[in-house]
């Protein structure tokens, strides 16, 4: 058995997640990760090993309560606790350009025509996934440990533009989350908070993203790594605090 600090990351196969394991990797953390495709799964679990990084790769759904059980089996038998969650998984099922949306041309992002099942599917995931996932997790955190919510500036009410209603009210959700989880985990000292990464290039932010991945998952990182007096039940984007 290692004695490094272990780090779960659901979404670890690529883009953001997978980037952030790298990182955490480099921090000296041994991986977990997590998400449904085992292919992908898999070969993201051997180009981390190849860069010398201890990890578990586990397939699982987040939207699928009997697939987070076997989850939190395989979570038990590494006989260790966690110290840092990253809840990174999530979906966009809302497709479509905001100048479609401008031009009203029927956009499945729009607020009034997108499909219904994209935007359940999108908060069944994103949001109630969230939730389930670290409720089944967390007897099994470490105390003192971190917990990161991938969230978004899409959710931010202040800022809120056209369309992509499941997408923005899904991580609305995952926000309240964040801030009523960090009351409940005071006690056990651990720091719950939502971060956004900014509009990064993977495959849901798309080619046309202005920031790279490594940029996206750094501000993600910077929350698992909070010192102990660091902030939590807050809204982030590289380390700096955002408006809800
Ligand atoms: N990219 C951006 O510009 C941006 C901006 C703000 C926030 N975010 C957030 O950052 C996070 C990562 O996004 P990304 O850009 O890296 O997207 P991505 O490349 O599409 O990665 C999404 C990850 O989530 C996994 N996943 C999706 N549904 C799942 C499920 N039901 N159960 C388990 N795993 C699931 C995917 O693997 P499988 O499909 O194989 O399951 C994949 O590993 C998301 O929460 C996203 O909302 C992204």
């Amino acid at each position: 058995m290692s004695n490094l600090p272990l780090a779960l990351i659901t979404g670890g196969s690529r883009g953001l997640g997978f980037e952030t394991a790298r990182q955490l990797g480099r921090l000296g953390y041994r991986l977990f990760i997590a998400s449904r495709t085992k292919s992908t799964l898999e070969n993201a679990a051997r180009t981390l090993r190849a860069e010398g990084y201890l990890v578990t790769a586990h397939a699982f759904d987040m939207q699928d309560a009997a697939s987070i059980e076997l989850l939190v089996d395989a979570v038990k038998m590494k006989d260790a606790s966690i110290d840092v969650l990253i809840n990174c998984a999530g979906v966009m099922y809302e497709a479509g350009s905001d100048s479609d949306l401008k031009a009203e041309i029927g956009s499945t992002a729009s607020v009034l025509r997108s499909p219904e099942r994209n935007v359940t599917d999108t908060i069944a995931i994103n949001m109630i996934g969230t939730w389930s996932v670290t409720r089944a997790l967390a007897p099994y955190l470490a105390r003192g440990a971190r917990i990161v919510n991938v969230s978004s500036s899409m959710a931010s009410l202040g800022e809120m533009g056209p369309g992509y209603y499941g997408y923005r009210a899904s991580k609305a959700g995952i926000n309240v989350f964040t801030r009523t989880l960090a009351y409940e985990m005071r006690p056990r000292g651990i720091l719950v908070n939502s971060v956004c990464p900014g509009w990064v290039k993977t495959n849901m932010g798309g080619p046309g993203a202005t920031r790279d991945v490594a940029e996206g998952a750094a501000g993600i990182v910077w929350a698992a790594t909070l010192p102990p007096d660091g902030p939590t039940g807050g809204f982030f984007r590289d380390g700096q605090a955002i408006p809800w």
